[in-house]
Parts: structure tokens; C-alpha cells; sequence
């Protein structure tokens, strides 16, 4: 035999091997996935990778276990494609768990793969975008299979904050599995998928609560209630447009900026309509999403958790090109209260922008925190200093400003200057005030409320005072809490400025293993 028909023999054998590699658990089982309107792990990695820039690894691994028969069933690949590519250019490193194959489960092999390529993300400094689709641990590989996902969620702690990890649930996400997503930064959840620790049938054993799958763990649940999953999609193509769209904002690791994205938007535009934005009634609502989309690089805003305290809006926008993570109270939900979740929302979603160097901008207008048991009992103390200790932690950039109300603890925690808040910027319908005017009399007046005679009049004639006296931006102006006040309508500009301003900031923490805050 000829050197020539010897190489291409060898060739056939290494074309025949990954042939089988990609065939994962065969056509009936593709076919099924399909038909449930879900992508296979290779047609989804190639569907959110730039054309032809993928690169396997490991395609041609599997597992050496013989247990219940697996020796007669190996498959290639082991149940995960991983690899690397690029998104719009950025290099990232992913892993796709396929579904066909042993249902997707995770064992040795599975596990060493995603960890070899997380490794890799770590040491290149890229993010880390795991597909998840998975019957959880593989039973017939037993504590091995415990043990590969252990090394795994301590590589997503290693990595978190250092460089970014994307998870999307595409599949069942069961067990102790549900717990490497809970350590990434952003989870995307698609409709049908399901995430819990302890599944339907052992909950009515032990709870004797009857729940389908969806009820005890569905998008409905971890976009709304549980606030696991920061986004929610409808399916795997829309899923996949929100890693796109997230990569515009995040740089590729902790110590690179984030992307620059020009833009055609004038940033001098004057928006006429924010001065009329706020109503005449200071317990009236308005929308502080349209603010957000007003001022923002061509109204495009990624709203994170969309759908899971809405008396708190957070996500990101550009400014003049320029990367913003953007946190601000809601009036249009519970007055935009803070309460423990929106406390929580929020705090993370700083800490996430402090972590990969992404400005902060914080619209202010809070009445306070809320009041009452639910909140005192669960804990509204603690959960609320997240929020605070987040933003005080925080170095990199941070601008306020406040549209109307900041009132009580909640103007020390949204980013005031005495925190560390580089700007503070206000409206003229800034109301900084210790609180409301109502509450505030009822304390300060209650002797000449008790005594007054016409008791209606007398509580009018206070509230005026008050409101005239506190409910305003001057005094805080007036001792440097406020940088500066402006008409609404240049916020966009002023806030272009303040973040071209702050570029070369510099701030430290003291030096420290890490800090403690209040979890
Ligand atoms: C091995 C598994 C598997 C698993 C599914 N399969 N889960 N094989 N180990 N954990 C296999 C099935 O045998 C089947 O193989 C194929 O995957 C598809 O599964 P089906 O059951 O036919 O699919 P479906 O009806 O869609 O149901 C999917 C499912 C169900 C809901 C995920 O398979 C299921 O309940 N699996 C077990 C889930 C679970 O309890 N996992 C352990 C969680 S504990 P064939 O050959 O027929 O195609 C855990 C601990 C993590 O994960 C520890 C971290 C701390």
C-alpha cells in the first residue's frame, strides 16, 4: 500500500470518527427534539457563533464506565460539545450539553470537557457561555458524576468576576445542576425548560404539594417570582439573540472595558419632553423606562429581569457609545419603594457592573423603603443593605440623577455623593427631603395638629410650608450633595459629559481577602 492510500485510510478513519461524533444520539432522538421545537447542541452553538468560527475540542472523547451496560453505548463526544468561537468577532469559549445523548447527563467526561473549557476562558480571558439541556447527574457513573460537577461549580466561582458566565436553560435543569447557572452572571431561560432543586414527585412526598414541573419551576416562576432567571425567552433562537445583544455591553473579562459602540445619535439632543415628564401631582406615576429609553444611544435599552421587581428597572443602554449599567427606581410599581427583592435586583446587578468596569447610572426617585411586617420579618434590614453596601463597594463610575423624590435612608443608598457617588445631578422637581411632608408633620407639628381647629386647614398650611421649605433640590445644592441642577431636557448630554469626565477614574478598596456583605 502506497503512503498516499495508507494517509487517506487514516483520513477515512478520523472523517468516519467525527461523523459519528456528530450524529450524537441518532436521528430519533434528534427528530424528537426538533419536533418539541428545540435546536440540537451543535445547530445551536452554530446559530449563535459568526459563521465557520467554531472550534471543537474534545469531540472525540467518552466515557470509560461499564456500568448497567454503558459499555455497549458510547457515544462520542460524551453528551457536550464544547469548544471555542466568536460572537460579532469576540472570541468566546462555550459548551452545549446535547440532550440525545444519555439525556444530556453529566458524568466524567461530560464534566472534565466543560471544565477544560472553562480553563481555557479563564486563562485567554473570554466569557463562558453554557448551554444547558440535561437529565442532571448520570446515574450510572454515580459519585464520579457528583464529583465532575463539583469541579465545576468551583470553576464558576473562580471565574465569577473575572470573567463573564452566560448560562441559557434550553432543557430540564434538575438537582444540584440547577447550581452552576446560579453562580453565573446571567441566566436565560426558555419557555418549557423547568430549573429546581427537588422535582415535582418529591415535593408531594414531602410537601404534599401538587405542582406540575412548569408551576414549581417554569419561566413564569424564576422570570417573576424567584428572580433566578434574568431573562425569559420564548425559544432557543430568541435566547440566543439576548447573549448577542448582552456581548454589546460586557467586556470580555475583568480587566479589558467594554465594547464601544459608536453611534449616529447626537449627543447634544435635547429631549423637550422630559420637562414635562414629571406630573404636577408628586403622587402621580410616570414612566422612568421612558426616561431611560429617551436618553439613551438610539432608545435601545436590555432591560435584566424584566419581569421580577418592577419597582426597581435595571439593564444596560449606551450613552454617546459608551457601555451604561443602568439602575433606576420605578414610580409606576409601588411608588418605586424599595423592598427586599428590589434591594436584591439591584445590588447584584451593580455588583455584576463593578466587577467587568461598567459605569453606573442611577435615576433617583424613591419614597423610601417599604414599611411593614412581610418586610421587617423577611428581613428588609439586611436585604436592604446589599443594595447599600453594593453601591458604597462600587469604583467604577457612578452618576445620580435625581428626577423627584429622595427621601429618608433611601437617598444615602442610591448612589449619593456621601457614598462615593461621583455626580449627583438634579431636576428642579427634586424633592430631597429626610421624608414626605405628610409623615413629616404628623411628627414634627403633632401638638399643633392635636390643638388646631380646623384641623383639615391647619395640616394644609403645614404641608405648604414643608413642601416649600424641603421638597426641593436647593439645599442639598446648597451644601454640594448636588453637583448640580439642570432641565431634565439636557439630561442626555450633561450625563454624555459626566461619563466622559470620569473615564480615567481611579478608585481603591481597602486592601482585603474579600469583604463581608450581608448575604
Ligand atoms: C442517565 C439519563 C438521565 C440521567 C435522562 N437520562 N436523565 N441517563 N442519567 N440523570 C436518559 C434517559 O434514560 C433516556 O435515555 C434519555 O436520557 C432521555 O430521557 P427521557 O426520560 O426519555 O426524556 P424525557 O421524557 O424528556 O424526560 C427528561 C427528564 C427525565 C425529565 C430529564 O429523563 C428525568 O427525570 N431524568 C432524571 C432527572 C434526575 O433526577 N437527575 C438527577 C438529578 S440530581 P434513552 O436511552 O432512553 O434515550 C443531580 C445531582 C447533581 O443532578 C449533583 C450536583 C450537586
Amino acid at each position: 500500500m502506497s503512503n498516499n492510500s495508507q494517509t487517506e485510510k487514516k483520513i477515512s478513519k478520523l472523517n468516519a470518527l467525527k461523523e459519528q461524533a456528530q450524529a450524537g444520539g441518532g436521528k430519533a432522538r434528534i427528530d424528537k427534539q426538533h419536533k418539541l421545537g428545540k435546536l440540537t447542541a451543535r445547530e445551536r452553538v452554530n446559530t449563535m457563533l459568526d459563521e465557520g468560527t467554531f472550534r471543537e475540542m474534545d469531540m472525540l472523547a467518552h466515557h470509560h464506565s461499564s456500568e448497567y451496560g454503558l459499555d455497549k453505548t458510547i457515544f462520542l463526544g460524551d453528551g457536550v460539545v464544547t469548544g471555542y468561537g466568536q460572537i460579532d468577532g469576540n472570541q468566546v469559549c462555550v459548551f452545549s450539553q446535547d440532550f440525545t445523548v444519555l439525556g444530556g447527563s453529566l458524568a466524567e467526561q461530560h464534566g472534565r470537557k466543560i471544565c477544560k473549557v472553562m480553563d481555557l476562558a479563564m486563562k485567554t480571558g473570554v466569557p463562558v457561555i453554557g448551554l444547558n439541556d440535561s437529565g442532571g447527574a448520570r446515574v450510572q457513573e454515580g459519585v464520579i458524576s457528583l464529583g465532575a460537577y463539583a469541579d465545576i461549580f468551583l470553576r464558576n466561582t473562580l471565574a465569577s468576576g473575572v470573567v463573564p458566565q452566560i448560562s441559557l436553560i434550553l432543557g430540564p435543569c434538575a438537582g444540584g445542576a440547577v447550581y452552576s447557572p446560579a453562580i453565573t452572571d446571567f441566566i436565560i431561560m426558555v419557555k418549557s425548560t423547568y430549573m429546581f432543586v427537588t422535582g415535582p414527585k418529591v415535593v408531594q412526598t414531602v410537601t404534599h404539594e401538587v405542582l406540575t414541573s412548569e408551576e414549581l419551576g417554569g419561566i413564569s416562576v424564576h422570570g417573576a417570582k424567584s428572580g433566578v432567571a434574568h431573562f425569559t425567552c420564548e425559544n432557543d433562537l430568541e435566547a440566543i439573540e439576548v447573549v448577542k445583544k448582552l456581548l454589546t455591553y460586557i467586556p470580555s473579562n475583568n480587566s479589558s472595558e467594554p465594547p464601544f459602540k459608536p453611534t449616529n445619535d447626537d449627543n447634544n439632543r435635547i429631549d423637550e419632553n422630559l420637562n414635562n415628564i414629571i406630573p404636577a401631582n408628586p403622587n402621580q406615576p410616570y414612566d422612568i423606562k421612558e426616561v431611560i429609553k429617551t436618553i439613551a444611544d438610539n432608545g435601545e435599552f436590555l432591560e435584566v429581569h424584566e419581569d421580577y421587581a418592577g419597582n426597581i428597572v435595571v439593564g444596560f443602554i449606551h450613552l454617546g457609545g459608551r457601555s451604561i449599567g443602568v439602575v433606576a427606581n420605578q414610580p409606576m410599581v409601588l411608588a418605586g419603594v424599595l423592598d427586599i427583592d428590589s434591594s436584591k435586583k439591584a445590588a447584584r446587578f451593580i455588583r455584576f457592573c463593578d466587577c467587568f468596569n461598567i459605569p453606573i447610572l442611577t435615576l433617583e426617585d424613591v419614597p423610601g423603603f417599604m414599611p411593614g411586617k412581610v418586610q421587617e420579618w423577611g428581613g428588609i434590614i439586611s436585604n436592604g443593605a446589599k443594595l447599600l453596601y453594593a453601591y458604597c463597594e462600587a469604583t467604577v463610575p457612578k452618576v445620580t440623577v435625581i428626577t423627584r423624590k429622595a427621601y429618608g435612608g433611601a437617598y444615602d443608598v442610591m448612589s449619593s455623593k456621601h457614598i462615593r457617588g461621583d455626580f449627583n445631578f438634579a431636576w428642579p422637581t427634586a424633592e430631597i427631603a429626610v421624608m414626605g411632608a405628610k409623615g413629616a408633620i404628623e411628627i414634627i407639628f403633632k401638638k399643633e395638629m392635636d390643638e388646631a381647629e380646623d384641623k383639615m386647614a391647619k395640616e394644609l398650611e403645614l404641608i405648604e410650608e414643608y413642601n416649600e421649605k424641603f421638597a426641593n433640590p436647593y439645599i442639598a445644592a446648597s451644601y454640594g450633595y448636588v453637583d448640580d441642577v439642570f432641565e431634565p431636557k439636557y439630561t442626555r448630554s450633561r450625563l454624555i459629559d459626566a461619563f466622559k469626565m470620569l473615564e480615567n477614574k481611579v478608585d481603591k478598596n481597602p486592601y482585603k481577602k474579600h469583604g463581608n456583605i450581608p448575604l
